[in-house]
């Protein structure tokens, strides 16, 4: 496994491998991210991971400083799971200048997490499809764990006509259902142990929904007070149509319950696609 830093080095390195396939990542990896590398893995001769902590997508009350960096033990997983190439840049090489051009995305980028963190998804979209420019991957891998950057992504690539197929990986969970995430690191004992509620939370909409009922609002705020009446502080639990996440008209088939919610000083998000 080729560990690299620079963007010379990188075109340099992947000259020889036109067929690649591209999981960027923040690192801190754990078994959702090692998930998407098994994906990966057979879609292509050369399986490319980036890790970059990306300030562009960060609010100035996010967590980029404590965002937690474990480049060793991630380059361990990542020999183990058969990745060929670790785009490792820093910020100089990403950004050698004031990115002033950027990605716009639609207004899919200003509801929910983007309503809760403006300028998000246009971070987002800036750095990949800077990094797609510079892996030139015909494949990248992208977790349903984060549903909406998922399709901000994917409608990216397509207004863009870029040859990149996206494929979307099923969200990892823990045994007691917590969605496996980098942010879980913050967690306290007693927090942890609290955690998987978000999840319960989704689950008992989802059968709500099953069991045919309707009334969206009501299953929103129901869920949103289960999560506050235990000490959460909920930015959102709300049913939406999978392709675009605005809200599902009666009978609507395809659906997806979002939470995004803090518990102590960490916001977890999670998601449940919902078949009718
Ligand atoms: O999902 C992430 O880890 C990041 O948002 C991504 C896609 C690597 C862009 O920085």
């Amino acid at each position: 496994m080729d560990v690299i830093h620079s963007v010379p080095e990188l075109r340099e390195r992947l000259r020889r491998e036109p067929d690649n396939v591209f999981v960027p990542t923040m690192g801190n990896l754990h078994e959702g991210h090692i998930e998407l590398m098994r994906i990966a893995k057979p879609r292509a001769a050369c399986t490319v991971v980036s890790i970059f902590v990306n300030r562009l997508q960060f609010g100035p009350r996010d967590d980029f400083d404590r965002y937690p960096r474990t480049l060793q033990a991630d380059c361990d997983k990542l020999r183990g799971a058969g990745v060929d190439v670790v785009f490792v840049p820093d910020e100089k090489a990403i950004y050698p200048e004031p990115q002033t051009y950027v990605v716009e995305p639609s207004d899919l980028q200003n509801i929910l997490e983007g309503a809760h963190r403006p300028g998000h998804f246009r971070g987002v979209s800036t750095v990949v499809l800077k990094l797609f420019n510079l892996v030139s991957p015909h494949a990248a891998i992208f977790g349903k764990k984060d549903y909406q950057q998922y399709l901000v992504l994917r409608d990216m690539v397509r207004q863009f006509a870029l040859p990149i197929e996206i494929t979307p990986a099923e969200t990892v969970r823990a045994p007691d259902g917590l969605a496996l995430s980098s942010r879980n690191g913050y967690l306290s004992p007693d927090e942890r142990r609290e955690a998987p509620r978000l999840y319960r939370v989704l689950q008992e909409v989802e059968s709500e929904l099953k069991a045919g009922m309707h009334d969206y609002q009501r299953l929103e705020l129901h869920g949103m007070s289960m999560l506050a009446d235990k000490g959460w502080k909920p930015d959102y639990v709300t049913v939406r149509r999978r392709g675009d996440l605005q809200p599902p008209l009666n009978g609507e088939k395809d659906l997806v319950v979002l939470a995004a919610a803090r518990l102590g000083r960490t916001r977890l998000i999670d998601n449940i696609e919902v078949d009718r």
